[in-house]
């Protein structure tokens, strides 16, 4: 049996590195990892396969680093006959980056059923290039894996039948547990940053809606120098963000800025912090498991398990006084629920992938 995989950007490394090593436990199944390129600096890409000790690419499309059309057309263009050569049983897609979405269609249209992992999420704001990359893989999908019970009801409103609908819990949750003591024994990441365990704010940005608005750009770094008065901040510096900054002629004076980090010294830094201020899909849910408040700097969340739990708040950044709510939030905890499965979801999505195909 041989299942395609299609990987490009950095969560998808984190998500693929437990599914794929439940994969390969099992006798039979062989694996054809494809990487489109979609992010390609060693820092956003290469640092997570030593790490996570994920096979090296079969096949790297190298597309990256133009609009949206561009990018996930050429990437169909070029997965189209590796597919056709390769006839896959099925092809596994993580997420809702152009990576998932090129991998989705150009395998439904050579009638190879796609698997979709985190399936089911939704901002409900189509304005989110990952909104629609969300919606189009879901529908074109015949398994589609969800992480908790707000995304199986979000794919039931969309009419997708229940018989495709896989309820596991997230493959992040899985990640977390199994390196999570590792990132304890391994990182020497605070000593390197010159911070306390409780004793920082950790922030990520990097979301199009944040970066690629002046105006919203400004006002999250006005936010995050502000806090930075009260307590250290220290934000790995996501290419994209490291760019409009440039743009914008804006620099950050207090945050601490650093490249971005692997992703033991990730959990590390994110299990040590006072809280989390972050844009990040995957991030958001980190905090939560590491039992860290999280500030979302966002117009909404599709996490929005982690909000009811209290363990979140969304904090528009335009309308928002961002260091009163980030200081606000610091020292605040939710409700201890087991929201996202029990840390077997890899083991899960690789037995019903093998028995149904
Ligand atoms: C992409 C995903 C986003 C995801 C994020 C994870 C889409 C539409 N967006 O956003 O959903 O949350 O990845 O991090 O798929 N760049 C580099 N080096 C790299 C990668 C990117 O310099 O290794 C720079 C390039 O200038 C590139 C820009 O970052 O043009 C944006 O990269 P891109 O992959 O288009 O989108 P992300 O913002 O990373
Ligand atoms: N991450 C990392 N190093 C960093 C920033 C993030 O390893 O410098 C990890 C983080 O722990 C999480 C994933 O990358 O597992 C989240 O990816 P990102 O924020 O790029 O994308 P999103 O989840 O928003 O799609």
């Amino acid at each position: 049996m041989k299942i395609a995989v299609v990987v490009g950007a950095r969560p998808q490394f984190i998500k693929l590195a437990p599914v794929s090593r439940a994969l390969r436990s099992i006798p039979g199944v062989s694996e054809l990892l494809i990487h489109t390129g979609q992010h390609y600096d060693d820092a956003m890409s290469g640092v997570f396969f030593d790490e996570l000790e994920i096979a090296r690419p079969d096949i790297n499309l190298s597309v990256n680093s133009s609009g949206h059309g561009a990018m996930t057309g050429l990437m169909m263009q070029k997965l189209e006959p590796i597919i056709q050569e390769h006839k896959p049983d099925t092809l596994l897609v993580f997420g809702d980056t152009n990576s998932t979405l090129a991998g989705a269609l150009v395998a439904a249209k050579l009638h190879i059923p796609v698997a979709h992992v985190e399936a089911g999420l939704r901002s409900f704001n189509r304005k989110m290039p990952e909104e629609t990359n969300r919606v189009l893989t879901d529908h074109v999908s015949e398994l589609l894996f969800t992480t908790s019970s707000d995304a199986v009801e979000n794919l039931r409103k969309e009419n997708i039948s229940d018989d495709k609908i896989f309820g596991v819990g997230d493959v992040m949750y899985d990640a977390a547990l199994h390196f999570g003591e590792r990132a304890k024994k391994k990182s020497k990441i605070l000593e390197k940053v010159g911070v306390e365990p409780k004793g920082y704010v950790l922030a990520t940005i990097h979301r199009a809606e944040n970066t690629d608005s002046p105006e919203v750009l400004a006002k999250i770094v006005d936010g995050l120098e502000a806090v930075a008065r009260h307590h250290p901040v220290i934000l790995p510096l996501h290419p994209r963000t490291k760019a409009k900054l440039r743009d914008i002629g804006r620099q950050f004076e207090r945050v601490q800025i650093i490249e971005p980090v692997g992703y033991l010294d990730m959990v590390a830094l994110e299990s040590n912090a006072m809280l989390v201020a972050t844009d990040s899909g995957g991030v958001q849910k980190e905090a939560y498991f590491y039992g860290v408040p999280c500030v979302t700097l966002r117009t909404e969340t599709e996490w929005v398990e982690l909000v009811k739990s209290g363990w979140n708040s969304v904090v528009p950044p335009l309308d928002s006084d961002i260091e009163r709510r980030i200081l606000r939030a610091i020292g605040t905890t939710g409700n201890p629920v087991e929201i996202y499965g029990d840390g077997t979801a890899s083991q899960k999505i690789a037995q019903i992938l093998t028995s149904r195909i």
